[in-house]
């Protein structure tokens, strides 16, 4: 079978390692990077760690406003697909290159494939939130993380081609748990110690593009008797630049350019506590066993809330000082993000629609 993967941004590269390594096993997969992330440190370095096969074609098409990368993207994906008339198409996520190859592929009739359905924050303001729904209705099979996603996929009426198979983050993290401890020196190089040290990501436009949260967190974060280290997204450099902060950082925040794989890893691994409003972070934390404070007022990993290891504080000062003084999870975990085999059920899922197609 030829797949066509769709893959654009960081946490697409992350999640596409352990899919691509098993489908190669019986399938024939074309790669297809959009360069929506571009940077080294975004992009190239996810390739290198995680023996990712080089793109088969990269489409640079960068950055841009909403309508014009999606767009971009739209056209350009379109090229490749007529070119290479894969089975199925493969896309990832909920970022402007999911929505594009989705939406390439259905217009071409192609089937899509989409790795992390389902799920919702049920906030529309969110660009990923339009994201999801839209590739979800294109899509003919739904690969479900959870089974919050396959809930809320029953109540938009998709029921066919729904399979819940785990989270491949999962399986990502479990391939590179003990690489990361062996080789990453992340934690000797920014000068802390196991467990006395705090991490944050910040990148959702709706705290970069705003001073006043932007002001908020930091603000809390300096509060905090700890070190805290901050690999900072190319996005919010450039919005915390723009609001005047970048050289009024508090004193314990430790800047440092966003990291690999296995550096982040590793960092999560040995922190007190995490602190992000990332999607893929929130479930990180919670597969590493770390309290993660999530500044959004909402989240489409309910199931790490519900399950008291991630706390909603939004982008308000006193409610993300006491989390960090305060928020201690009391429940053991569940293994609510699947044992690490979605990636093995993906392949053996496609295999049979393929024949089922063909006979
Ligand atoms: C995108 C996704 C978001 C995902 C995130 C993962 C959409 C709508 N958003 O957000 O869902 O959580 O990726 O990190 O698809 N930039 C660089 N170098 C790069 C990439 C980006 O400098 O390699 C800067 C550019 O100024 C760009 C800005 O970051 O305008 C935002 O990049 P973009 O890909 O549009 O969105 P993200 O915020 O990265
Ligand atoms: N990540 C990384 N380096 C960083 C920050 C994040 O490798 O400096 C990883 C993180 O461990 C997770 C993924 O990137 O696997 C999450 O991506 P991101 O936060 O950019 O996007 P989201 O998950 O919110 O879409």
């Amino acid at each position: 079978m030829k797949i066509a993967s769709i893959i654009g941004a960081r946490p697409q590269f992350i999640k596409c390692a352990p899919v691509s390594r098993e489908l190669r096993k019986e399938h024939e997969e074309i790669l297809v990077h959009t360069g929506q992330h571009y940077d080294h440190g975004m992009s190239e370095v996810f390739f290198e760690e995680l023996a990712i096969p080089k793109p088969d074609y990269n489409l640079g098409i960068g950055s841009g406003s909403h309508g014009h990368q999606t767009g971009a993207m739209l056209g350009a994906i379109e090229d490749v697909l007529e070119k290479e008339k894969p089975d199925v198409v493969l896309v990832y996520g909920d970022t402007n290159s999911t929505l594009a190859g989705a939406l390439a592929a259905a217009k071409l009739h192609v089937p899509v494939a989409h790795v992390e359905a389902g799920l919702r924050s049920f906030d529309r303001r969110m660009p990923e939130e339009v994201n999801r729904v839209l590739t979800d209705h294109a899509s003919d099979l739904l690969f479900c993380p959870t089974e919050t996603a396959v809930r809320n996929l029953a109540a938009e009426g998709i029921s066919e081609g729904v399979f819940l198979v785990g989270d491949v983050m999962c399986d990502a993290m479990n391939y590179n748990r003990a690489v990361a401890e062996e080789r990453s020196r992340i934690l000797e190089e920014v000068g802390v110690r196991p467990g006395e040290y705090f991490v944050v990501t910040v990148h959702r436009p709706s705290n970069t593009d705003s001073r006043e949260n932007m002001c908020a967190i930091l603000s809390a974060l300096g509060e905090a008797e700890r070190p805290v280290v901050f690999p900072v997204h190319p996005r919010t450099r450039k919005h915390l630049s723009e609001h005047g902060l970048l050289a009024e950082m508090p004193e314990n925040v430790r800047v440092v350019e966003p990291l690999g794989y296995l550096d982040m890893l590793h960092l999560m691994a040995h922190t007190e506590k995490i602190l992000t409003d990332s999607g893929g972070v929130q479930k990180e934390a919670y597969m590493l066993g770390v309290p993660c404070i999530t500044l959004r007022e909402n989240t489409e990993w309910v199931e790490t809330v519900e399950a008291g290891w991630n706390v909603l504080v939004g982008a308000e000062r006193g409610r993300i000082a006491d989390a960090i003084r305060h928020f201690s999870p009391g429940s053991r975990q569940n293994e609510i993000f699947g044992n690490g085999n979605a990636s093995i059920l993906i392949g053996k899922i496609l295999a049979r629609f393929k024949s089922a197609r063909s006979g």
